[in-house]
């Protein structure tokens, strides 16, 4: 844990944004000051610091403990802000933003030059994005800066979906956390490349490829998403990620099968998890077995899954066995982020 204060300021996201303004101001006033705030996003928490601002930007690195080769993702709150930090707008990149911002989509644009050298990476593209959310709006527009942010978690932790995740692993690192309640989406925005000719995704999320392409016609997917040989485009996909702390299997079988293997372990004196849902979770004989929303909806799915990452933690299991999900819609992201904490682990049955 480090050493400086951490304000928290609770702000009331759906019922009265004006009467919260006294924290939004003073949360801004910390990030006028090139120190780092964490705010609510539609998605996950964030981050954020004055993207103009090396030394703020270097802050958000050292709080997190992230690889400095790995670019943040710039937070706007209007249009104009986004002509301030790139030179143009591709037509189809335009068209993507008046569908889908505000919202949970990253667009990957040529230029960056604008924003301080660490936001980016040293690469000559830059990742924006307009947060649907109150609170992430209003807190850009009080402080009158595009900020930087990454999920406001350490490094390599499951991103965070409520403020006491942040609390948790930012408290002494940070200027403040500006709390919210718990955020929307669950998972992290898509991102989206809009640099060349051919619209590609890097990193799945909340927007699907269906939606993308009712809007720009065929969108490619990175091929380093499904293939390890590849280097992928998005530098943050190729690290470890949404991990917690214990060992993650995937398996891809029916619960009896899943459970054989729980029988097993808990045999040997493991102590272990399951990750179900609410159709499965009586199916299910093992230490600590969580459901994480239902199969008939993969967005309640999505929803849950960070928080339940970040609870077989608490309850200190040795090793958790997860089920799977169908890749189509958010079943793509949410497979995306499974397959991560498990580091590539599955068991076919
Ligand atoms: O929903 C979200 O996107 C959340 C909230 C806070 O907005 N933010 C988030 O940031 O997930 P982070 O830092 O955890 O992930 C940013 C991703 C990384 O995979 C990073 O490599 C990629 O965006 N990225 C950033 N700039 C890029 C660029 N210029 N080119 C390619 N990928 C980039
Ligand atoms: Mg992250």
């Amino acid at each position: 844990m480090g050493g400086i204060h951490t304000n928290v300021w609770y702000v009331d996201d759906d019922v009265d944004i004006e009467k919260s303004y006294p924290q939004i101001v003073e949360a801004a006033e910390w990030l006028k000051k090139n120190e780092v705030v964490a705010f609510p996003t539609e998605t996950v928490y964030g981050l954020g610091g004055n993207a103009f601002s090396k030394q703020a930007v270097a802050k958000i690195f050292e709080a997190k403990g992230r690889p400095a080769d790995n670019p943040l993702i710039v937070h706007v709150a209007s249009r104009p802000h986004v002509e301030k930090l790139v030179k143009e707008i591709p037509h189809e990149a335009s068209k993507l933003m008046d569908a889908f911002w505000p919202g949970p989509l990253t667009i990957v644009l040529r230029g960056g030059e604008g924003v301080a050298t660490n936001v980016t990476a040293g690469l000559d593209t830059v990742a924006i994005r307009m947060p649907d959310h109150p609170v992430a709006l209003a807190l850009i527009e009080a402080a009158d800066l595009p900020l930087a942010a990454p999920s406001a978690n350490l490094s390599g932790k499951p991103s965070p979906t409520t403020a006491q995740h942040v609390i948790h692993d930012l408290t002494g690192r940070v200027a403040g956390v500006v709390d919210g309640g718990a955020t929307g989406v669950g998972l992290e925005s898509t991102v989206v490349d809009c640099s060349s000719d051919t619209i590609t995704i890097l990193r799945p999320g909340g927007i699907t490829k269906e939606q993308l392409e009712e809007v720009v016609g065929h969108v490619e997917i990175d091929p380093a998403l499904t293939d390890d040989s590849h280097q992928p485009k998005s530098p943050g996909v190729k690290y470890k990620h949404y991990a917690p702390s214990a060992p993650v299997t995937l398996v891809d079988g029916t619960s009896s099968f899943l459970q054989s293997i729980v029988e097993k372990r808990k045999e040997e004196g493991i102590k272990v998890g399951v990750l179900a849902t609410e159709e499965t979770e009586a199916l299910y004989k093992a230490d600590v077995v969580i459901p994480c929303g239902s199969r008939s909806d993969l967005i309640s799915v999505a929803n849950r899954l960070y928080d339940v990452l970040r609870r077989f933690d608490e309850a200190n299991v040795d090793e958790i066995y997860s089920e799977v999900f169908t890749e189509q819609g958010v079943g793509t992201a949410v497979m995306n982020r499974l397959s991560k904490a498990a580091s590539g682990n599955v068991i076919k049955e």
